[in-house]
């Protein structure tokens, strides 16, 4: 079915040749203005609707998908040899999640929810309610597995249980977990958009930050809040970093060295996804704090040792990725408050933004 012999390869890559064959819509881009309302198609093998969201690496790093699960349904088990993070953008359900059938794991959910399904666990969503629909988006390292392989059928197919990964405990998603330094290691958050941050300096402006390791992960997550009349100071990193905004009204930049800026605005439920290597910036310009959680290909072992090391968070005079207030183009400042400005909003960017950039 999937065409991987060398003297026949066709210019789709295994994963690609896969996502066409799933017969749901397949959206290219790094900008969603909502996913609560993005169009869904009936998708057979999960018993649900769905969509598939691709950006410029999603064949070498990560992918993300939307299901959407019809009111008292629930999805055909599968397993897979990949990761998955799993936030719910609306409605409320449960999962079970096993190894062994006659041990499962479940838990209850509803939207603001975080979870990832352990490496290769067999597990079924389900719609707890009789009305509403359930929509979640997921983020994966399918594209990985699936070209490595470049077969799918061993993908969904293979017995291996990761048990330093998962032991089938009953408790496996009670939400209890591990701090150390930024990093909450756990498998499970019940309400994203309200879950206590620490403070972040680093990234400017009052912010406050937590990452989240789920299931012994590779990929990793982290929640991003600033403050009323803020912004962020601009970075850049590899690629596939999911930025979902739970909270605010604002907008964010993105650009390429020597490039025009691009802007895009946001408010609960868009989904930006900054391209490999490129610049972006993140604006608050409503009347309360913005938030937002990015599910990001890369994890968070780097930031346990030294996160203040970060080179995405040193900056580009010295060899880093971000670039401080006092560097930016003086024109980010100037759009920033006139914005804010228009929401009748008041800057708070003095104590950060030298007077050269005004
Ligand atoms: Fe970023």
């Amino acid at each position: 079915m999937f065409d991987n012999a060398p003297q026949q390869r066709s210019r789709k890559s295994v994963y690609e040749q896969w996502v066409a064959h799933q017969g749901v819509p397949l959206i290219q881009g790094h900008y969603i203005a909502d996913l609560k309302t993005t169009p869904v198609e009936p998708w057979a093998r999960r018993n649900a609707a769905g969509c598939f969201i691709n950006h410029d690496a999603s064949n070498t790093s990560n992918d993300c998908y939307l299901l959407e699960l019809a009111p008292g349904q629930e999805t055909t088990p599968q397993h897979q040899l990949y990761e998955e993070m799993i936030y719910v953008l609306r409605g409320r359900g449960a999962t079970s999640v096993w190894y062994d059938e006659h041990r499962k794991s479940s838990f209850e959910w509803g939207a603001g929810s975080l979870f990832a399904i352990p490496m290769n666990a067999w597990h079924q969503h389900f719609n707890a309610s009789g009305s509403e629909p359930v929509r979640y988006i997921g983020v994966t390292s399918a594209p990985i597995a699936i070209n490595l392989y470049g077969d799918p059928e061993f993908i969904f197919n293979c017995d291996y249980r990761f048990i330093s990964r998962y032991a089938g405990e009953a408790d496996y998603f009670s939400g209890d977990g591990t701090l150390t330094g930024m990093v909450w290691e756990t498998n499970f958050v019940a309400d994203v958009p309200n879950y206590a941050l620490l403070a972040y300096p680093e990234r400017g402006a009052g912010g406050r930050n937590i990452k989240f390791t789920l299931a012994r992960n590779q990929m990793g997550a982290h929640v991003s809040e600033f403050p009323i009349g803020t912004y962020k100071k601009a970075h850049r990193h590899g690629p596939g970093a999911h930025v979902i905004i739970l909270n605010g009204d604002g907008y964010s930049l993105m650009w390429n060295e020597g490039e025009p800026i691009q802007r895009f605005d946001w408010q609960p439920g868009t989904l930006v996804i900054p391209p490999n290597r490129t610049f972006h910036q993140h604006f608050n310009v409503g009347a309360s704090p913005a938030r937002y959680l990015a599910l990001r290909f890369s994890g968070n072992e780097e930031s346990k040792a030294a996160v203040r090391n970060l080179v995405s968070s040193r900056s580009v005079k010295l060899g880093g990725d971000q670039i401080e207030y006092e560097d930016q183009d003086p024109s980010i400042h100037r759009m920033f408050v006139q914005d804010t400005a228009r929401h009748g909003v008041e800057v708070q960017m003095e104590e950060f933004v030298v007077a050269a950039t005004r």
